[in-house]
């Protein structure tokens, strides 16, 4: 029978549940070494020179590495299934498993010859999380579901985050089936050749799936390094944009045409790089611009150049100030086309606005810090992530641990055990907690 006192107890016992105003996670025991030897499995599914890493979307290498997560995510006893993109998700059902899920993740695609810990540190992470939060005898109230997202690096498609715009509804199936790869194989051709051959449908995801989203990732900068910070918590994650601008003339040839004669659309561009790095120095440590990607029409050495089209890449955590910079930028490009007589024309490619991440897990992870005795830097994260769309629809924290001399997208990125035992330990206090929240 029950007695007064052990309802009272219950009672109080789920306030302190709910109330979670000191809630405590058991002593967390992450295991590095199994995570770098995951980590490092992982990333022999590759197609470039080792020790660079290749993992293109939907490649061969993509599909084994594929298979290689679901083994393991099942090994851990984790429900796995996908979506028709192939964002893979692991789950770990809590005890109200109706309550909005706690999600953790990040993407595990690369760009060319690329490093080992960019995207894949937050899946494998998020894995050995839960692994040593099971280990110790945690059991979550909410759900705790890993996510594995499809391709975040613009790199087979020209189009970054494709798995979590996907996922959130800011990327149609209409837009989907309009990409093509530079060697003219269509993203629905390359997805079903991965075995994915359910029909694509728009992703129905609604707002409360999940209560939050936690994405681990090395800070790809350096100043985490500099200060001797072991954590950094991001607070914004910057706004990106990228356009397009070509510059026409009718060439000539390189012998007989005299400089004065000439509309050179090369030269239009090199005086407009130089002009954005002026214009940019106006406000260096906010705004970023960069071209990144030139060609030169028809690429001869005997001729004008007829054409040059370069892609710029604008970021601010201001979209304001991004904006100005744009117009400025454009304006500017015009007026040098004017004064070259070359034509011009510009297309965006495409725009985002920035991200804040939710004060309520800032906050969390804050508390796992301190609960961990790690110091730790709030900063604003210049490159983009899956978080930057996840953010679109869900409460959204991030999680960084240094990386050595900030570098990342080079076979040399490197984060050391330490620092990933951290990284882990604070994801693993933090997903346990806001499974109580
Ligand atoms: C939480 O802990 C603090 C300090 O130990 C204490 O002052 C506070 O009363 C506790 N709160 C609850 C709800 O137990
Ligand atoms: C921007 O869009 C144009 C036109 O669709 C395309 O040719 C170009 O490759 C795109 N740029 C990038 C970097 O994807
Ligand atoms: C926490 O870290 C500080 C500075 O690193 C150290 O002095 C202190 O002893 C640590 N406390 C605990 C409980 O580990
Ligand atoms: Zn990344």
């Amino acid at each position: 029978m029950m007695t007064f006192q052990m309802l009272c107890f219950l009672f109080l016992f789920s306030v302190f549940i709910l109330c979670d105003a000191n809630f405590s996670v058991p002593y967390i025991s992450v295991n590095t070494e199994r995570l770098i030897e995951d980590l490092k499995i992982l990333g022999q599914f590759s197609d470039g020179d080792y020790p660079g890493i290749t993992r293109l979307l939907y490649s061969k290498e993509d599909k084994a590495a594929r298979r290689y997560l679901i083994a393991l995510f099942e090994k851990s006893g984790l429900s796995v299934s996908w979506d028709p993109v192939g964002n893979i998700f692991a789950r770990w059902e809590g005890s109200d498993p109706r309550a909005p899920a706690v999600a953790s993740g990040s993407h595990f695609d690369t760009l060319l010859n690329a490093g080992l810990y960019d995207g894949t540190l937050g899946v494998l992470g998020a894995l050995e999380a839960v692994r040593s939060l099971k280990e110790v005898g945690f059991e979550p109230k909410k759900s705790i579901e890993i996510v594995a997202f499809t391709s975040e690096e613009v790199s087979r498609f020209g189009i970054g985050c494709l798995g979590s715009r996907y996922l959130v509804g800011s990327l149609t199936v209409e837009e989907l089936l309009k990409l093509k790869d530079s060697d003219g194989v269509s993203f629905e051709n390359a997805r079903q050749s991965c075995g994915y051959i359910e029909k694509l449908r728009e992703s129905m995801i609604a707002e409360d799936y999940y209560s939050a989203f936690v994405e681990l990732h090395i800070e790809q900068y350096h100043i985490l390094e500099d200060e001797g910070v072991p954590i950094g918590l991001v607070t914004d994650i910057a706004a990106p944009s990228l356009y397009t601008i070509e510059w026409k003339g009718p060439g000539g040839h390189a012998g007989s045409v005299p400089s004065y004669e000439r509309q050179d659309p090369f030269l239009a561009a090199s005086e407009f790089a130089l002009n954005l790095e002026q214009l940019v120095l106006k406000d260096p440590k906010n705004t970023r611009a960069t071209i990144g990607r030139v060609e030169v029409y028809p690429g001869s050495a005997g001729a004008i150049p007829r054409s040059v089209r370069l892609s710029l890449d604008i970021r601010d955590i201001n979209e304001a100030a991004r904006i100005k910079v744009k117009e400025q930028a454009l304006e500017k490009a015009a007026a040098i086309a004017r004064k070259r007589k070359v034509t011009m024309e510009t297309l965006h490619n495409y725009s985002y606005p920035p991200a804040k991440m939710d004060p309520r897990i800032v906050e969390v992870i804050e508390d796992s810090c301190r609960a961990h005795n790690f110091s730790y830097l709030k900063l604003i994260s210049r490159p983009f992530h899956d978080s930057l769309f996840m953010a679109t629809k869900f409460p959204t924290g991030m999680i960084f641990i240094p990386c050595k001399e900030g570098k990342s997208h080079v076979p040399d990125e490197y984060a050391s055990p330490e620092d990933i035992l951290r990284g882990v330990e604070v994801l693993a206090e933090t997903l346990a907690r806001l499974s109580y929240q």
